[in-house]
């Protein structure tokens, strides 16, 4: 298992001027994790989880078809696309979608699974890949509801951990990208009111652009 996450970069302070979206890029106050550096970690995640996944397909004499990616929408969506190229075996995708945070709100209110959950997991070895682990709620919910189909295997992967007395939910993610201070942040698949989920880079938004 992995033990640590990836280096985020501190003396990144200055956001880049490169982006062609300008309005987009307006918003943002500081680039907290750079492209370089979540494409490297992204890598590095890719190829320890393929190991491990073939171990247990191994061990479990599970059939190669059996490893099955959730990636929780919408957050997870750059993720899962970048990681799931990192792997080089069979699996199969299916998505799960969480609601938590209602409009302009930067606090979770509570995890809802929204529509039908993938059935079928019974043997399979399931990696559930999301965007941040904050307050836990979101994937200790999954979790309850994907463990009762009794998949041989049951892991969470995250590209970001907020510090770990934000959690209201007490759950562990085996694979964690990077940890991160206790900031509201976008970019990769995080929105903000739905916005800025495009943005290439983790970065934290410039206060005027936050309650608009
Ligand atoms: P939870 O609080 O661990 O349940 O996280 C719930 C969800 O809130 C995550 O899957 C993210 O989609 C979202 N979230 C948590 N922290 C942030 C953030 O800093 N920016 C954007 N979304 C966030
Ligand atoms: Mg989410």
């Amino acid at each position: 298992m992995l033990e640590g996450s990836g280096e985020i970069g501190r003396g990144l302070a200055v956001a880049r001027g490169s982006y062609p979206c300008s309005l987009m890029h307006g918003d943002i106050q500081r680039i907290l994790v750079d492209e370089e550096k979540i494409a490297a970690r992204v890598a590095e995640l890719g190829t320890q989880i393929s190991r491990e996944l073939e171990a247990d397909v191994a061990r479990t004499g599970a059939g190669i078809n059996d490893i099955v990616l959730i990636p929780i929408m919408t957050g997870g969506i750059v993720f899962v696309a970048d990681l799931m190229r990192q792997m080089a075996m069979k699996l199969s995708l299916r998505v799960v979608t969480v609601s938590s945070y209602p409009g302009i709100s930067t606090e979770s209110k509570g995890a809802k699974i929204r529509g039908e959950l993938p059935r079928d997991l019974k043997g399979k070895h399931v990696l559930v890949v999301d965007d941040i682990l904050d307050s836990g709620q979101t994937l200790a919910v999954i979790k309850e509801a994907l463990s009762e189909q009794e998949p041989a295997s049951l892991r969470m992967c995250v590209l970001l951990r907020k510090p770990a007395w934000r959690r209201k939910a007490d759950i562990e993610t085996e694979y964690v990208g990077f940890d991160i201070p206790d900031e509201f942040v976008v970019g990769y698949g995080l929105d903000y009111d739905g916005y800025y989920r495009n943005y290439p880079a983790i970065a934290v938004l410039k206060q005027e652009a936050v309650g608009q």
